[in-house]
């Protein structure tokens, strides 16, 4: 981190963060290791869970007002995206729902070192913003190759003390992010096709070691450039089913996004996977060296290879753990086929489909 601020040249730094990664100390040695010639303005610390555009909006103006010409984000995808919309506030002006939508960014941010506590987003190297516009009641996303940090350092170290379920989930994240860029029908191409199976095998072969030993730097590096892949691949390419249903479930019912994703993965798995059966047999063959080399025995195997791995996590196998309830599953399909055209799924799937994933994921039956 010192070297790169000394590289650009940041006179003024401020830290931006969450509180449980304050309270944990993991921006203690950081504030310690700010270079001579380079002050740290302050660290802030109440980051939300799904950053709102007020709050970029603040950050950056105090960037503007008080001549911060660098920021640090220490933290989860939530940390981070804060810390990137802040960035092009600080280097903008204005707010940043003046940047929301396709390539509206005119230049990068200030200065912004991306330093990720959690092995799922890969926020720290994507093109794109989460934005929680409140007076709206919407998320929103800045999509742009100018949206992104200047530079991202990955320590093994900084996801050594994050709790299991914390781990789970983000590992689960990263896997959804390879897997529905690797079979979407926007944006992918060669390079993400070769990017997300090597993502996709590093997942497979240390995603439970991680788990289980959060503290073993080789597994936890693993991860960490499996969840940096999933982010470079989802910025050529889109996610898919599994994000479109986690998101209503994020809004209603306060589920966190890779837990979502984590528990409706395997259950959207078991309807997508026989309908492209080539790729998603490569998926299976890359996540488990051991899946059959008939491809239709490979994908159909796929769903219950990820509930296996879920129920090792101690991931919830049903949605009721999360308080959701038969009436609601209809709202919930209508909200998630609303939000982004269904050309980003791997194959169409329809109301009545989504309806029934959720009833399955609701309902948890045993797989695997
Ligand atoms: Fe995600």
């Amino acid at each position: 981190m010192a070297s790169e601020l000394q590289r650009f040249n940041a006179k003024r730094v401020l830290f931006i963060t969450d509180r449980g990664v304050h309270a944990a100390g993991l921006t203690r040695p950081l504030e310690a290791a700010v270079p001579q010639g380079c002050r740290l303005a302050g660290v802030y610390s109440e980051v939300m869970q799904d950053p709102t555009a007020q709050l970029m909006d603040e950050l950056g103006n105090r960037c503007r007002d008080e001549g911060i010409d660098a920021l640090v984000a220490i933290g989860g995808g939530a940390a981070l995206d804060a810390a990137k919309g802040a960035g092009l506030v600080a280097s903008h002006g204005g707010s940043i729902l003046d940047l929301v939508g396709e390539d509206k960014v005119q230049r990068p941010p200030i200065t912004l070192l991306c330093i990720p506590t959690t092995a799922g987003t890969g926020s720290e190297v994507s093109w794109h913003i989460s934005v929680n516009d409140t007076e709206r009641h919407l998320k929103v996303t800045v999509r742009s190759p100018l949206a992104v940090a200047t530079t991202a350092i990955l320590d093994p170290q900084m996801v050594a003390s994050v709790p299991p379920a914390v781990a789970a989930a983000a590992g689960m994240d990263a896997l959804t992010h390879l897997l529905e860029s690797y079979v979407g029908n926007v944006g992918r191409w060669e390079m993400t096709d070769a990017l997300n199976l090597h993502g996709i095998q590093l997942v497979g072969d240390s995603m439970l070691p991680y788990w289980k030993n959060r503290g073993d730097e080789r597994h936890a590096r693993s991860m960490q450039i499996a969840s940096c892949i999933g982010g470079l691949a989802l910025s050529h390419s889109r996610t898919g089913i599994v994000h479109q249903m986690a998101r209503p479930l994020g809004a209603k019912f306060h589920v966190p996004h890779g837990m979502a994703n984590a528990v409706l993965l395997p259950w959207c798995l078991a309807v997508t996977a026989t309908r492209d059966p080539v790729r998603f047999a490569r998926i299976a063959r890359a996540l488990d060296s051991s899946a059959p080399e008939d491809d239709a025995a490979a994908a159909a195997g796929l769903a219950d290879t990820v509930h296996r791995m879920n129920k090792t996590m101690r991931v919830p196998s049903s949605l009721a753990a999360f308080g959701v309830k038969e009436a609601e599953l209809e709202d919930l399909a209508v909200d998630a086929l609303q939000g982004k055209p269904a050309v980003t799924n791997p194959c169409a799937v329809s109301l009545e489909e989504v309806v029934g994933i959720y009833r399955n994921a609701l309902k948890g039956e045993a797989h695997g």
